[in-house]
């Protein structure tokens, strides 16, 4: 009798509970269409992205045809509503005071990073962008032209070995963003030649910022856990802080040398002249403390390394595939007066009137930023209830906006197959693109800080490439594919170089 009292009642919680879940799954995900979650895990691993099968905008393209345009995607227990269209993405950008950037963008980074801009809301946010921001502008970051030039010069000495098959180029794009991330925003030479222990530290690092990524669907406790145990993780932490003392310190000699205040010239001088411990957001009161200002150079440093490291890959990767696009390019050098040669002393100086006039290169690195899914989405957490698109959005929601999906959809892009790699597009159907239909560094008040410093980093390396009479050679092992780490890289690159003769 007490067995069967107690069979009732485990049905009766069950079925109370399946009914409350139930509910709660419906309301969370606002009527929208989806693929059904598994417990925890949600959709990351039926997707197959936490099983490494499939990369995140492959997954976002596979469901928007299945599903439509909006629809729920479970990260984990957090459900996300995605969004997939050109007016979702300009009604959620353009609406600042109700779209904030979500916490799931970098899950748990504020565990690494608790003082970070990219962590921040409201005049938190205002008060570091306010010293972050005028950095990275175009007008700050040209006067660093020759700076990138130089970085690019030790790529092509130090990586790339004529009629050589190189399988390792994703890497060694990262050893020159890293040093153009220092120079210009540090002044500070990282030394970073293909193993340098900073470069390795760094990448220690980002491994383990996004291996605490996935762990954003557990409580914030086991990640905390997690990385107190991790000897790893511990020792590039101490190593990059350690790094970081020593830019800010000498900063703070050049600094006190220079006595007279000058116009902080880069992001550390900004960073280190801003120090005000008292700056707080209850009163008007400006800088950054030395806590935040440690946090930011670290930011700076992680954010400005992979991105622009992943779309310099994928620009090799395109090149590689498009041998017409690398002769199209090099003509319109030499239409330039930049001529071509190996030899660095007779090479024309590279001056912002020259990056100007080379629209067709513009034409490959806006190419390639449409296609490479280097950042393929972005998010943002509803600071009030809204609607979008008719569909109810609740505080506290995370939406997704899925950029990649934008960037490739025919709907926006009419010149040939929007998947396919042509630069001339902007020569005929697309010339005049819907602005909003190329995402590849978010939009609105949140958009990348970076931007410009990306764009010209990108342009600045290839003309260089090309300049040098440098050509990417494809093999039958250059298959591409996609790795996803921080950013999504070509997952098999295989490209023979080749150094042409001086023209
Ligand atoms: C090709 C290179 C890059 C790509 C594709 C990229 C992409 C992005 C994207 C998609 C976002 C989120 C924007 C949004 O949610 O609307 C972002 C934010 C950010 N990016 Fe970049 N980025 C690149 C290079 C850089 C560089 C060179 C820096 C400079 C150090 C940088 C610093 C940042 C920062 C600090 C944020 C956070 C801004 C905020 O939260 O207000 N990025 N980036």
């Amino acid at each position: 009798m007490a067995l069967l009292l107690a069979f009732g009642i485990a049905l009766f919680i069950l079925i109370i509970s399946y009914v409350y879940f139930k509910r709660q799954l419906c309301q969370k995900t606002n009527g929208l269409p989806g693929p059904k979650p598994q417990i925890l895990f949600g959709n990351l691993i039926n997707s197959g992205i936490l099983t490494g099968k499939k990369s995140f905008h492959e997954v976002m393209h596979q469901y928007q045809q299945e599903y439509g345009d909006k629809f729920v995607f479970w990260f984990g227990t957090y459900p996300i509503l995605v969004f997939c269209s050109l007016e979702h993405a300009k009604a959620i950008f353009a609406d600042r005071h109700t779209f904030e950037q979500s916490p799931l963008f970098l899950p748990n980074f504020e565990l690494f990073c608790p003082h970070s801009i990219v962590t921040f809301s409201g005049s938190k946010w205002k008060r570091h962008a306010r010293v972050m921001m005028p950095m990275f502008k175009r007008a700050k970051v040209i006067q660093h032209l020759d700076v990138i030039a130089e970085c690019a010069d030790r790529f092509i000495d130090q990586c790339l070995i004529a009629d050589q098959v190189h399988t390792n180029l994703v890497r060694q794009c990262q050893t020159v963003t890293m040093n153009v991330i220092g120079f210009i925003a540090f002044d500070y030479d990282l030394g970073a030649e293909m193993n340098s222990k900073t470069k390795v530290m760094f990448e220690d690092f980002i491994s383990v910022v996004v291996n605490v990524m996935f762990f954003s669907s557990l409580p914030q406790w086991v990640a905390k856990l997690y990385l107190k145990l991790n000897w790893k993780y511990q020792k590039t932490n101490r190593f990059l802080r350690e790094l970081m003392e020593n830019i800010v310190e000498q900063e703070q000699n050049n600094q006190d040398k220079a006595g007279e205040q000058e116009r902080p010239k880069n992001l550390i001088s900004s960073l280190v002249s801003s120090l005000n411990e008292q700056a707080n957001d209850e009163q008007v009161s400006s800088g950054l403390t030395r806590a935040e200002m440690f946090d930011e150079v670290l930011t700076a440093l992680v954010a400005g390394f992979e991105t622009t490291a992943t779309g310099l890959a994928w620009a090799i990767f395109f090149l590689s595939k498009n041998p017409h696009v690398q002769k199209r390019m090099k003509d319109e050098l030499y239409q330039n007066d930049l001529l071509i040669t190996d030899d660095v002393q007779s090479l024309p100086t590279l001056t912002k009137e020259k990056i100007d006039a080379l629209v067709y290169c513009e034409f490959v690195i806006k190419e390639v930023l449409r296609l490479a899914p280097i950042a393929s989405v972005t998010t943002r957490i509803a600071l009030q209830d809204t609607v979008v698109d008719n569909t109810p959005v609740r505080r506290g929601q995370t939406v997704l906006i899925g950029m990649n999906n934008i960037n490739t959809d025919a709907r926006y892009w009419h010149h040939d197959d929007p998947k396919r790699f042509i630069p001339e597009r902007y020569l005929h159907e697309d010339k005049d693109h819907h602005p909003s239909a190329l995402l590849a560094f978010g939009g609105g008040h949140r958009a990348c800080i970076g931007q410009d410093l990306a764009w010209l980093e990108l342009k600045v390396v290839i003309i260089r490439l090309m300049q040098r009479g440098v050509t990417f050679e494809d093999t039958p092992e250059n298959t591409g594919g996609y790795e996803e780490r921080l950013t999504c890289f070509p997952k098999k690159m295989a490209i023979r170089v080749r150094f042409d003769r001086a023209r």
